[in-house]
């Protein structure tokens, strides 16, 4: 297997991605890849529970067309866990039966693309699988996750495909003794959206009046732009909802947690 040749390749000129579910022979390039994206260590566990499917379901990418021959090798992956509504930390914002114990969730895990694979559209594809997938279980009302709040691009990718970011964690990560927050990303199925409270719909008008007012005003400057000097373009990122504090706060350190 040339896992580490090919983590120093760029991405061919070429590239030819599909999609396939995570198998056991991609057991030491998983790894490999989470080592190398992300901040922490996983429990080989947590792997073995990937690659055989074990409560966690899972997608990958890969490149038909490698250019180190290796037309099946993981370029990118999705992971996620089915987890019961009424344990999670999102019931509060779910339009669901609670006398049904059977509504479930999709808790992303992990998710991420070899950096020479980015922006060719990879996690769109593979966060678009989980949207197909939790749609077509009925009982499922949402998919969620958390993101540090210093990652922009998944911030954007989350964004982009429609993901509500419906809390702001306090100090949610812990990493190398620093604590992050973390932004916790929620993307409503088969009807599992809460009706609006009155706070969240003053809240959506204010949002629609300062897109609006910033319209206007990018028009009005683009204008006088013409005659004098540029101006630096903004970049909203608002959330929709209001972010509340919480009183959680984990460590990503060890096997239980949950997190990408
Ligand atoms: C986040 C990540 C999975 C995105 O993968 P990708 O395959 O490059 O994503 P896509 O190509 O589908 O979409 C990327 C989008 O983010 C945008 N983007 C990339 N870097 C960005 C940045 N620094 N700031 C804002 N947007 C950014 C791209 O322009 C693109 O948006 P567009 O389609 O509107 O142009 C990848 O960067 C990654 O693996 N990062 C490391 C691991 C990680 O952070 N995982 C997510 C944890 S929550």
């Amino acid at each position: 297997m040339s896992l580490y040749p090919m983590m120093n390749l760029r991405a061919s000129r070429h590239p030819s991605i599909s999609y396939r579910p995570i198998r056991p022979s991609d057991l030491e390039v998983l790894v490999k890849i989470h080592g190398d994206l992300f901040p922490i260590r996983y429990e080989l566990e947590f792997f073995h529970s990937v690659v055989h499917g074990r409560d966690i379901v899972s997608w990958g990418a890969v490149d038909r067309n490698s250019p180190n021959g290796e037309n099946d090798e993981l370029i990118g992956f999705v992971t996620a866990r089915i987890v019961m509504a009424k344990e999670s930390e999102i019931e509060d914002m779910l339009r669901c039966d609670k006398s049904r114990s059977d509504q479930s969730l999709v808790y992303i895990l992990t998710l991420g693309v070899v950096e020479s694979y980015r922006n060719l559209g990879i996690a769109t594809s593979l966060i678009r699988e989980v949207i197909k997938y939790a749609s077509d279980m009925p009982n499922c009302r949402a998919i969620y996750l958390h993101v540090i709040s210093y990652n922009n691009s998944a911030i954007h990718l989350y964004q982009k495909m429609s993901f509500l970011c419906v809390r702001r964690l306090h100090a949610f990560y812990y990493i190398d003794g620093q604590h992050y927050d973390a932004y916790l990303f929620s993307y409503y199925v088969n009807g599992g959206r809460s009706p609006c409270s009155p706070l969240e719909l003053v809240t959506l008008i204010m949002t629609y009046m300062r897109k609006g007012l910033k319209l206007v005003f990018s028009r009005v400057s683009k204008n006088t732009e013409k005659n004098g000097p540029k101006r630096v373009k903004y970049r909203d990122k608002s959330c929709l909802l209001p972010m509340t504090q919480s009183k959680r706060s984990i460590t990503i350190e060890g096997p239980e947690s949950d997190h990408v």
